[in-house]
């Protein structure tokens, strides 16, 4: 078994290295009143079991993912995990990932529609932890914002598949509306959109190195296009922010 499997209203996955630090994270954030996450059921060498979350997953996305709601939904969301994962300090801590940044909370680091669930227009889950690790608030908004914006070209530049349906101009706002979000009307948690835009090229530039490495051992072709992707991306970025 490779791809998570539904049984009997649970849902089985590969375990990893980090499968036991997961499930302390994912038990922790559940008391700090994080209830739209997997609850744990229990773990061994080879699987996981984690609660199935109902809803649609979006691995498409429909044109009502675009809705302002939906990106001011998004940051909400991932400043509530952010919070909720102040304090986790499981000493037996392991992660499969390293963001490289400061350890200011614990990042998702794929917080992206493909790993949230919804109903109607609400976002009523979020899943797939394997890549959670410490990291800066930044670093884990620059790629939920790369998705969600999303900071990508309305054109492609080699032939990527993905492509925003925004104007430059638009994306902008979108942005400015998701740092707000983000924020809380907080000051020290208003970050500028030039700084996330320079994080997110940076955070697309390493996932291209990582995607083209990993692409290269396993011959996947379909991977090797994707590091493409979002290395072309990380430099549409630099360009857009002249
Ligand atoms: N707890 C869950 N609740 C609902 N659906 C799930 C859950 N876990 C996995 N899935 C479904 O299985 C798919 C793949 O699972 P995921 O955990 O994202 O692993 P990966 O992306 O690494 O294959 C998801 O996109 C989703 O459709
Ligand atoms: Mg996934």
């Amino acid at each position: 078994m490779n791809s998570p499997r539904k049984v009997e209203g649970k849902v089985w996955r590969k375990s990893t290295e980090a499968t036991e630090t997961i499930h302390q994270l994912l038990k922790f954030v559940r008391t700090k009143g994080i209830d739209w996450v997997p609850e744990p059921v229990s773990y061994n060498a080879d699987y996981e079991v984690i609660s199935y979350i109902e809803g649609k997953v979006l691995h498409d996305m429909p044109m009502w993912a675009w809705e302002t709601k939906i990106l001011r939904q998004t940051a909400a969301r991932l400043r509530d995990w952010h919070d909720a994962t102040l304090g986790f300090n499981f000493s037996q801590a392991r992660w499969n990932f390293d963001t490289g940044t400061e350890h200011q909370v614990i990042c998702h680091n794929d917080f992206a529609p493909y790993n949230c669930v919804y109903i109607e227009k609400t976002m009523v889950g979020l899943i797939d932890f394997d890549l959670c690790a410490p990291g800066s608030r930044l670093w884990d908004m620059a790629y939920a914002a790369y998705r969600f914006v999303p900071i990508m070209p309305n054109i492609a530049i080699a032939n990527e598949t993905e492509i925003s349906p925004f104007t430059n101009k638009e994306t902008n706002e979108r942005i400015e509306r998701f740092l707000d979000e983000y924020a809380r009307g907080q000051e020290e948690m208003r970050y500028d959109r030039k700084i996330l835009l320079e994080i997110t090229s940076k955070r697309l530039q390493s996932l291209a190195e990582w995607t083209k490495k990993h692409a290269q051992i396993s011959k996947n072709t379909a991977l090797e296009m994707h590091a493409t992707m979002y290395k072309n991306h990380a430099d549409w970025i630099l360009h857009f922010l002249k």
